[in-house]
């Protein structure tokens, strides 16, 4: 149902996250200057199909959208608009991530590389899984790619918060320190200079991720909307690139992932997304985590469930 607040009586109240209907274009124009401190986007990659997952609610119709057609010319030409905005309501510290497969990443990044600049380019990560068919004439098309781009040269970043373990079996040696400290090191050939780096401190990813699997059938994150994105890809973006009471934004939420690791991670979020099955679907997602939250003692920020005024444009 739209136009309703779903409340978890926080005290004491604070703004309310958003949870919006609509196209995200008119959403965007509403929205402040320098007013969002991290985007997330996972747009339709283009396959010039319906995506179509599982029934949400048994009895139900498969969830489902329509992608855009596969010609990513015309799909920068679609998303132009919605670059510009990003740029206009991201804050100085800001960042924006941005999803895509091999169909159009490297027109987005030409793109991107205009609206933002190309020295505000930071990471193409490489997100490896290996869920799903293979073909026999092809190396299995099994990665995705995340641009991330800063709004300025003084963007946020947490490297403490997204630390991982440090492969034990790495060309380094494990030794342990004066100080009882067990330590991997490795010494410089041409100065001689020995690198210790503690191996209860983990390190921060490389910027290709192969240690998050994406989600299979019988997941238990699982909610039925196509093309669904785990939340611990979503963790890993968020806590490194945002502090706790930043708005994050998602305008292609899909089942609303980060929306609900925003939630968690106590931030502030406004997510968006064309179809009213998304929007139902995000909803009883987001209910039930923040209904847990508050049983935890945790209550997250209410969510107004909103409905935008103007037509729901087609995404082709
Ligand atoms: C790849 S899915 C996002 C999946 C999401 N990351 C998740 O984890 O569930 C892309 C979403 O973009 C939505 N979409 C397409 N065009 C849109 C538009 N103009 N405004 C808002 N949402 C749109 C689709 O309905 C679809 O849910």
């Amino acid at each position: 149902m739209l136009n309703r607040r779903i409340s978890f009586a926080r005290s004491p109240q604070s703004a309310a996250d958003r949870l919006v209907h609509g196209d995200n274009l008119p959403v965007l124009e509403a929205l402040e200057d320098a007013s969002v401190d991290l985007i997330y986007v996972d747009p339709p990659f283009g396959t010039g199909s319906v995506r179509k997952g599982r029934a949400i609610k048994q009895g139900d119709a498969a969830a489902a959208y329509k992608d855009v057609p596969n010609d990513p010319e015309r799909f920068v030409d679609w998303i132009q608009p919605r670059l510009e905005h990003f740029h206009r309501v991201l804050a100085s510290h800001g960042s924006l991530f941005m999803h895509l497969d091999y169909r159009a990443v490297h027109y987005v990044k030409v793109a991107l590389d205009r609206v933002f600049g190309r020295s505000r380019f930071i990471n193409e990560i490489i997100w490896c899984y290996s869920v799903g068919g293979k073909s026999k004439r092809t190396y299995a098309r099994k990665h995705d790619t995340i641009l991330w781009y800063g709004r300025t040269a003084d963007y946020a970043f947490y490297p403490d918060a997204i630390r991982v373990p440090r492969k034990p079996n790495s060309h380094m040696r494990v030794v342990t320190t004066e100080d009882g400290e067990l330590v991997q090191e490795k010494t410089d050939r041409k100065t001689g200079k020995v690198y210790r780096y503690p191996v209860n401190l983990g390190k921060v990813p490389e910027d290709w991720w192969a240690d998050i699997e994406t989600l299979n059938r019988a997941d238990k994150e699982r909610t039925g909307w196509p093309n669904q994105k785990p939340e611990r890809l979503l963790e890993r973006i968020i806590a490194g690139a945002s502090a706790e009471g930043n708005l994050i934004a998602d305008f292609f939420c899909g089942s609303a992932t980060t929306a609900v690791v925003a939630q968690r991670l106590d931030r502030n979020f406004i997510a968006v997304d064309t179809e009213a099955n998304a929007i139902d679907c995000a909803a009883s997602r987001l209910e039930q985590r923040g209904n847990e939250l508050a049983a935890a003692g945790t209550p997250p920020r209410d969510i107004d469930v909103e409905r935008v005024a103007t037509a729901v444009a087609a995404a082709s």
